[in-house]
């Protein structure tokens, strides 16, 4: 279906190029005044400078040819040349009777021209677990990905696990200084080496901090790491084995934690997998003369005429011959567009990292490892803080894992939704529903409190507002779904369908109720601009003014109680198109809505 606004912006441009004037001119916007008018039109303004006439001799000549167009009940030409526009309540009312299509699309078409992207995002490092930090990224990755599916591009999320650092050496150090007589580190064993890894997850997550904490204090104890390392990475067999037990181990426990999140990925690649792709890269880097030694480390320069400030140059291999993070970027790279050919890859990381990406970038278009024509965005997020504005932290200063910050929110929510339910006799949960309902409302608590601040801010987490069930949060948008709901159960437990509602939609009677069909007509404007603009933030923007809309509508209608059929089929239709609308949006989000809560 066509977006409302383009339908409109097409007949503002007929009026414009049937006047004599240039069809450029009859764009069309949302309205910045709405308290006057609910679409606008200001291209009378520029074209009074090519026409040499005042803005208003334009702007009345259109006003007067679009009075009578059936999809306005007004077109108000007002001084200096503007054009004020409201839509005509029973053209309204057919846009949104045409929403209401089977299909789950609410009048959104899928893309002309669907794109292959990747989106990189999640990056968990393996052993260690996940902490706030990588919270950011699994959520708006997450909404990214379905953001685009929804549109119809193909969208693969890959976690990029960071799986070829130091930890791994740590990891082998400690386990050798607890268990030496494991078979992984006799360096005669030739045989095979045992299916069961030699730890658990408990285990691997305690051997780490302790690992580290050690390399920190004793200097042989870190030489002893980067040379397991170094062995590791020369593929040392006894280690190489162990690397795999604590990929095994750590990926189960990351996919338990990342199910918990309603993050999944289509590829569950690593940095390790990138490595095999490095020494033919940097071959090639050397013979067409990108890369050269410089202080003894091989670079390649990225910096361009236009920069503004330094973009030093992007360093391949370290002096002792080591690849770095930046090499196995590029590896990535490499494989990605020998894999998949992607039309665009968007990475999903901290903005700290923003300068290393561009390097990134412009080694991998200079050096022609991405064609000239794939996209490479860098969606840098900001840092999700404390109350007290400092990195968001435990109470005694530790670095937050993500599992007890989603327990503590679940807990939170359970007490609030208990406490809810002490005013709600007819509709009472028994406690395991009550448990499983503050789950999925803490999960919108969490996802739409990050998600509803543009990426790129860092954000306060403040758990008393984010799980409010008022204002600006989760919690207030699912309490509208479920509202909804409530009242579509009621009409069918009269023996009636809410299917009666098709195409039943009738023209709005009053402002709230017009307002509520004018926020539900733009829902394919809006997922097609966060899209475009990779902005989550701005679904959460709609469904916030949606959902306000629905509940001043609602507190003035009496819906179930309406005595005249039609209209009361009418208000059912709009009821169950808003509710479509909010679920298709929350779904991009990731997140869902309970039945009752
Ligand atoms: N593992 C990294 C970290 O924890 C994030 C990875 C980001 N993605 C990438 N392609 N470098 O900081």
């Amino acid at each position: 279906m066509e977006k409302l606004i383009d339908r409109i912006t097409g007949e503002v441009t007929k009026a414009f190029t049937e006047a004599g004037y240039d069809a450029r001119y009859g764009k069309v916007t949302l309205s910045n005044r709405p308290d006057l008018c609910e679409y606008q039109c200001n291209g009378a303004m520029a074209a009074a400078k090519e026409y040499r006439c005042a803005p208003f001799q334009i702007s009345d000549r259109i006003a007067e040819a679009l009075s009578g167009n059936p999809m306005f009940a007004a077109a108000e030409s007002v001084k200096p040349g503007f054009l004020n526009l409201k839509v005509s309540p029973e053209y309204l009312a057919e846009y949104l009777n045409g929403m209401q299509e089977e299909d789950g699309r609410f009048g959104c078409e899928k893309t002309k021209h669907p794109k292959t992207i990747i989106v990189d995002y999640g990056g968990a490092n393996v052993a260690k677990p996940l902490h706030v930090g990588h919270l950011r990224s699994a959520i708006i990755g997450e909404s990214v990905k379905r953001i685009g599916r929804f549109m119809g591009h193909t969208m693969i999320g890959d976690v990029h696990l960071g799986d070829w650092g130091l930890q791994m050496g740590l990891i082998i150090v400690e386990l050798k200084a607890r268990k030496p007589e494991l078979v992984y580190f006799d360096e005669s064993y030739t045989g095979e080496y045992p299916a069961e890894p030699p730890f658990t997850i408990s285990e691997l997550e305690e051997i780490y901090p302790a690992a580290s904490k050690k390399s920190k204090e004793d200097e042989a104890y870190k030489e002893a790491a980067m040379q397991a390392t170094f062995e590791l990475q020369n593929g040392r067999r006894g280690y190489q084995a162990l690397l795999s037990h604590i990929l095994t181990v750590s990926v189960t426990d990351l996919k338990r934690n990342y199910e918990s999140l309603n993050v999944s990925f289509e590829l569950w690649k690593g940095e390790s997998d990138a490595q095999p792709y490095i020494p033919d890269m940097v071959q090639k880097m050397k013979d067409d003369g990108f890369a050269y030694i410089s202080d003894g480390a091989l670079v390649v320069d990225v910096k361009e005429e236009t920069d503004t400030k330094e973009i030093p140059p992007c360093m391949i291999l370290k002096s002792d011959g080591a690849a770095l993070y930046n090499t196995t970027d590029l590896a990535t790279l490499v494989w990605r567009m020998q894999d998949y050919q992607p039309d665009g890859i968007i990475y999903v990381v901290d903005k700290r990292q923003e300068l290393y990406f561009t390097q990134v970038f412009r080694c991998a278009k200079k050096t022609g490892i991405v064609k000239p024509e794939t996209e490479l965005k860098f969606l840098g997020f900001g840092t999700m803080n404390g109350k007290d504005g400092k990195p968001f932290r435990t109470r005694d200063g530790g670095v937050m894992r993500l599992e007890y910050l989603v327990a503590d929110i679940n807990r939170e929510m359970l007490t609030k939704i208990t406490e809810n339910q002490k005013t709600k006799e007819d509709l009472k949960l028994d406690s395991e529903k009550a448990e499983e309902t503050a789950k999925i409302v803490a999960l919108s608590a969490i996802k739409y409190g990050d998600l509803s601040n543009q990426a790129g801010k860092d954000y306060v987490f403040d758990v008393d507002r984010f799980t409010s069930f008022e204002g600006n949060t989760g919690p207030y948008i699912l309490y509208t779904i479920v509202r909804i709901k409530s009242i579509l159960s009621k009409y069918e437990a009269q023996g009636k369908k809410v299917s009666d509602g098709k195409g039943a939609i009738l023209a709005a009677r009053t402002d709230n109720e017009k307002n509520l069909m004018l926020a539900v007509s733009r829902f394919s404007a809006v997922v097609e601009n966060a899209f475009e603009e990779t902005a989550p933030h701005k679904l959460c923007t709609y469904i916030y003014e949606l959902s306000n809309a629905f509940n001043v509508f609602y507190h003035e209608t009496r819906i179930l109680a309406e005595e005249d059929e039609e209209l009361r089929r009418s208000y059912i239709g709009l009821l169950s198109l808003t509710k479509g609308v909010l679920e298709a949006c929350i779904d991009m989000l990731g997140f869902s809505a309970p039945e009752r809560m």
